[in-house]
């Protein structure tokens, strides 16, 4: 039986000051039946992980393929682990355009992570101009093949469907084609992973709000959210966290 998740990915956004958020969450739903997981910024891993006890998780947004070295500015999974964060987010499609993050990047980074004890969460998704020529299932597909790491397990990996035009835009796809590319990517991890496919965690993300949130959660395959702008209050969260 998967554990639903609903998980917060903060972006460039938070300032210690913003901690406060995740106590309000916190104290709200102390006991949510979702498993809870809040990724901010590096500069807040350390602090949010102390701060919450392992009452819910603490996660990054990326990290780097190598374990240390000669990599200014870079923050390996190993780092991540050691200061208290148990997931990563990997291969969002704001680093895969703004960085130029290949699928072979993401698999180098998601080996890593997961050899490292994180679990991974990879994200996929198509362009709005891919989903009006009905390329959609053909980019998911070559996108998990690419980047999905091969020592994954069921507990280990998480991927996120975040259709490129829905993040930021308020518009989101419908049910139904929510579901055809979550069933679609079932098949692909059953295909991948044999019956530890039916385990890994597959999460919708690209504006979800506390007004959309339960109708997605209806839809098949849909075993939690990756929440961006709506992640960054305790209440938006909170009403997301609510409704799985
Ligand atoms: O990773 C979450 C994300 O890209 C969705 O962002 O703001 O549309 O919920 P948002």
């Amino acid at each position: 039986m998967r554990r639903k998740l609903a998980a917060g990915n903060w972006k460039m956004n938070g300032l210690r000051a913003n901690l406060g958020e995740i106590e309000a969450l916190i104290a709200a739903h102390p006991a949510p039946e979702c498993e809870v997981l809040i990724c901010p910024p590096y500069t807040l891993v350390s602090a949010a992980a102390d701060l919450v006890k392992g009452r819910i998780a603490i996660g990054g947004q990326n990290c780097h393929p190598q374990i240390s070295g000669a990599y200014t500015g870079g923050i390996s999974a190993r780092m991540l682990k050691d200061a208290g964060a148990s997931h990563v987010i990997l291969g969002h499609s704001e680093r895969r355009a703004d960085r130029f993050e290949s699928d072979e990047l993401v698999h180098a980074k998601s080996t890593t992570a997961i050899s490292e004890g994180l679990i991974a969460i990879i994200c996929v998704g198509e362009t709005e101009r891919e989903r009006d020529r009905g390329a959609t299932l053909d980019v998911i597909s070559s996108q998990l093949k690419g980047s999905l790491p091969l020592n994954a397990s069921g507990a280990s990996l998480v991927i996120a469907y975040e259709p490129i035009w829905a993040i930021g835009s308020g518009r989101t796809p419908t049910l139904e084609q929510i579901a055809e590319v979550h069933d679609f990517m079932r098949a692909e991890m059953v295909k991948k992973f044999g019956d530890d496919g039916e385990e890994i965690r597959l999460l919708y993300g690209g504006s979800v709000k506390p007004s959309n949130a339960a109708d997605i959660f209806t839809v098949s395959n849909v075993d939690g959210a990756l929440v961006g702008g709506a992640s960054l209050l305790a209440s938006d969260f909170g009403a997301i966290v609510a409704a799985l």
